[in-house]
């Protein structure tokens, strides 16, 4: 199987989760690379590396959908679970002793896309919504605050500086 090249109707727009999925994308590449040189021990790392960023990106997401009130956000996160649960055999029995490179980066490069263009896509508009709503929420807060900065309630210092 080929490299995975990212293309752009992959993104999300949601700049964080981007990021997050292209280094998966990357993890993946780099399975493929050690797939050749069957580098023991390097795989054994990137295994372990590439299944804890892949947990916490999903923990991130998981978050993300939740509070943005996505309503698949249940039937998305069991398909993560399924996911981090099949990984995790993947890693068990590459501790046994066992070649799991070809087949885990298979089975990865397979899901990756398509749970982007299906699951991920899916909420999008609600998450994008959501960040944008709570963006501005933050915008304000922040706005006001500089606001009040700069202008100081008539007192000693507004004086000072010939504040009319
Ligand atoms: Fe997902």
């Amino acid at each position: 199987m080929a490299t995975l090249q990212w293309i752009p109707e992959l993104d999300t727009g949601i700049p964080e989760i981007d990021k997050q999925h292209r280094r998966i994308c990357d993890y993946i590449n780099l399975l493929d690379q050690i797939r050749r040189t069957h580098d023991r021990q390097k795989l054994g790392e990137v295994i372990e590396e590439m299944v804890d960023y892949t947990v916490s990106h999903f923990s991130f997401e998981e978050t993300l959908m939740e509070d943005a009130g996505y309503l698949l956000a249940g039937p998305h996160k069991r398909v993560h679970e399924l996911v981090t649960r099949r990984v995790g055999e993947f890693k068990t029995r590459y501790e046994a002793g066992e070649d799991v490179t070809e087949e885990l980066h298979n089975m990865l490069s397979r899901w990756l896309f398509n749970h982007i263009r299906n699951e991920d896509h899916g909420y999008m508009d609600t998450v994008t919504t959501y960040l944008r709503m709570t963006a501005s929420a933050q915008h304000a807060k922040i706005e006001a605050a500089s606001q009040a900065v700069s202008q100081p309630k008539r007192g000693w210092i507004a004086r000072l500086f010939g504040a009319r």
